[in-house]
């Protein structure tokens, strides 16, 4: 199922036509869902089109990029109309702007989700996100592997929030999620591509526990992107990412956006998720459900309540470069995908090599999850493991010319990191051994460069590592990363 794209430069984004009840509700504007198009466009189709909303002036073609604070209402009666929410239009930047509306519906449409909301930074998507459902005296079970981010944000801020969270040990075995459930348990959380270990969960088989104990599943996906995998045709209910990474695609913004897939039933336990189920007023008016349906008021609120009054808007600037990114998602995951696969490939072949995490690899116990939910490519943020341990982790990190040394992932560039003394530092030594993070564990995110370089780039680290001189890839012998002043 796809959904129709308009370049009808009369129709506004179909999502994001937010602004009338902005202030009163803090959102309006849903409509029922998308119109079905008779004919079903391809993704790299839809990732060009989608979404985009014509400038009525010029007749520009790129969505116009609306940096400004507010709108003009014409007058009193207008202004009255706009916040009673009998006018569409918009009204502050902070709850909806035409630039992020395009955007938003671009990436529901992509995602198969009925609606999404843009926030300053993947942190802000996973907070903003969990909050819509969870409140004091809940509590969460999440897969062990996650970003190391949401884990202190799950750890720290949301225990001190009263909400608590349960790490299952084997999130694929249906059994050790359903043991741990309680009363008090209202979400199901993990990560679609998890990094760096690639340690892919069974997305379908978390889902069903899930619905079985009628709560909603949460999915991080913003490693594989909706170009490699669409948690919600497997049954997630709310989709996670950070922008700044593969979405953006170019290491030039922060960004998240929260995807709601519409498919659960919001209306169904109103004792689990009472605040839907409350007059949105405070006076005798309709609830969440009442007002959005039992699929989309856990969108409708999560948008207006938690996005809106905590106030993690994205810039329009920013919106605009994520619709730029988009644009060309399909080629650069395939190019990053192909990328990876080739160097994991040559990487288990280095004697050097303990391991690859990469599911892309036949040798992968993750191989066969990987074959079902990322038949496109396998992503292109990995580890692999150095029989040298830290010594001969940090020579190679220090050798590279081409890899830059980052904490980022899902550039155009490739990066390089060493996760236990960085991202991975503050966890116990036990933590990180079950974790499998050892002293000779690096973190590629591989770009879209020539592979013939990058894989040039450390078969020259590797010879550093055994203790020979190779000379620079740039041939003056220095081993630096390369800067504009190489000409490239
Ligand atoms: C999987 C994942 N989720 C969320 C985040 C947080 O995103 P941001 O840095 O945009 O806040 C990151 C950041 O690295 C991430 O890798």
């Amino acid at each position: 199922m796809t959904t129709a794209y308009t370049t009808d430069p009369t129709t506004e984004s179909r999502l994001g036509a937010a602004g009338p009840a902005a202030a009163a509700a803090g959102f309006d504007g849903l409509e029922d869902g998308f119109e079905k198009a008779p004919y079903e466009f391809g993704f790299s189709t839809e990732q060009v089109h989608a979404g985009s909303v014509a400038d009525r002036g010029y007749g520009a073609k790129i969505t116009p990029l609306y940096l400004s604070a507010g709108f003009v209402f014409d007058d009193f009666a207008h202004a009255r109309a706009r916040f009673a929410g009998t006018d569409a239009g918009y009204v502050y930047s902070r709850i909806n702007n035409p630039t992020n509306a395009a955007v938003e519906q671009l990436i529901a449409e992509i995602e198969h989700g009925v609606g999404a909301t843009l926030v300053g930074s993947g942190q802000a998507a996973v907070s903003v996100g969990l909050l819509g459902v969870l409140a004091a005296g809940d509590h969460f079970l999440t897969a062990p592997s996650i970003y190391e981010g949401t884990r202190a944000l799950f750890r720290g801020n949301f225990r001190r929030l009263g909400i608590e969270v349960e790490f299952v040990e084997d999130p694929n075995d249906p059994e050790d999620w359903q043991r741990r459930v309680r009363p008090n348990t209202k979400l199901f959380y993990g990560e679609a591509i998890p990094n760096p270990k690639n340690d892919l969960i069974d997305i379908a088989a978390i889902a069903d526990t899930a619905h079985r104990n009628g709560v909603p599943f949460a999915i991080d996906s913003t490693v594989p992107t909706p170009y490699l995998l669409r948690p919600i045709d497997f049954g997630a209910d709310i989709v996670l990412h950070s922008t700044s990474k593969f979405l953006a695609g170019h290491g030039n913004s922060i960004g998240g956006v929260i995807v709601d897939g519409g498919r659960f039933d919001w209306s169904a336990h109103p004792e689990r998720f009472p605040h839907l189920h409350e007059s949105i007023h405070g006076d005798d008016g309709p609830s969440w459900v009442d007002k959005f349906g039992a699929a989309k008021a856990n969108f409708a609120y999560t948008r207006a309540v938690v996005a809106g009054r905590l106030g993690t808007s994205l810039s329009p600037f920013n919106a605009f470069l994520v619709q730029q990114g988009i644009e060309t998602l399909s080629l650069r995951l395939e190019r990053h995908s192909r990328n990876a696969l080739a160097i994991a490939t040559w990487l288990e072949q280095q004697p050097e090599v303990t391991s690859v995490d990469y599911p892309g690899l036949p040798s992968s116990p993750f191989h066969d999850l990987a074959l079902r939910y990322l038949p496109r490519g396998q992503g292109s943020v990995f580890a692999f493991t150095l029989a040298g341990g830290e010594r001969d982790a940090q020579v190679l990190y220090d050798a590279v010319e081409v890899f830059s040394r980052m904490t980022h992932i899902g550039d155009v560039r490739s990066l390089i990191l060493h996760p236990p003394t960085t991202t991975h530092s503050k966890l116990s030594q036990a933590e990180r051994d079950a974790a499998g993070i050892h002293p000779g564990l690096l973190r590629l995110s591989v770009g879209i460069e020539n592979v013939e370089d990058l894989l040039a780039d450390l078969d020259r680290a590797f010879r550093v590592v055994r203790g020979e001189d190779p000379p620079s890839l740039r041939g003056d012998g220095g081993a630096r990363e390369l800067t504009p002043a190489d000409g490239l």
